[in-house]
């Protein structure tokens, strides 16, 4: 089984992802963290994550610790992992990578989820499950607040939905692979729902369709 999970940032992609894989006992790959390693790799290295020659080296050498490194979820890299999203030879180099997971997941499991922005609509076209989360840029940016307060920082309420808005353009207005629900994706707006409602939304949707496919 491959379940394809899409949406922008904040929507609850991640904790959804990882409960459903323990649910249903599947491989999980957080595709974001493949953007963001290269764009922290490009930052590390000094370049400008727009530089498309500078980006696409950076995807060429990744490596196990730029995918590990430290600083993968700060603002800064999460501003770089959108600028190398946006160049289509970085999509390219990480196509096939995301490709094998999903046909071949890791760890004897039968099958994967992958969470991203192009996963039901580029790399996995024929998931059996597409799942788009979603909810209002309000409430995004309310959730990541709160994720950074809890976190020990002292975000700025105004700061983080100017980021949130710029990155929500980037990864929407690209030509390469833009942000967008598959037209066969459930589509599930989060603003007014808690972590529990979503997955129990998602575990239905995902019931019903395997059980319609077997029939
Ligand atoms: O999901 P995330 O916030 O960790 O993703 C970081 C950036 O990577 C995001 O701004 C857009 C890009 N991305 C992408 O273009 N395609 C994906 N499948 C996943 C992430």
């Amino acid at each position: 089984m491959i379940i394809a999970l899409d949406g922008p940032s904040a929507a609850g992609k991640g904790t959804l992802a990882r409960r459903l894989a323990a649910h249903f006992d599947l491989a999980h790959l957080d595709t974001g963290s493949l953007y963001r390693a290269v764009g922290g790799r490009v930052l590390r290295e000094g370049g400008d994550p727009a530089d498309a020659a500078h980006a696409i080296a950076a995807a060429s050498a990744l490596s196990e610790a730029d995918r590990l490194a430290a600083d993968l979820r700060t603002e800064p890299v999460s501003q770089a992992a959108s600028k190398v999203a946006a160049i289509p030879e970085v999509r390219v180099k990480l196509l096939d990578f995301q490709r094998d997971f999903a046909h071949h997941p890791p760890g004897g499991r039968t099958g994967a989820i992958l969470d991203g922005r192009d996963i039901g609509t580029v790399i996995c076209p024929d998931a059996d499950v597409k799942l788009f989360i979603t909810a209002s840029l309000e409430a995004r940016a309310e959730r990541r607040f709160r994720e950074l307060q809890a976190a020990g920082a002292a975000p700025i309420k105004r700061a983080v939905l100017e980021e949130m808005t710029l990155r929500d353009r980037r990864d929407s207005e690209r030509q390469a692979a833009p942000l967008k629900p598959a037209r066969d994706a459930f589509v599930l707006d989060t603003s007014d729902l808690d972590a529990d409602a979503v997955f129990a939304a998602a575990v239905e949707h995902i019931s019903e369709r395997t059980r319609s496919r077997r029939a």
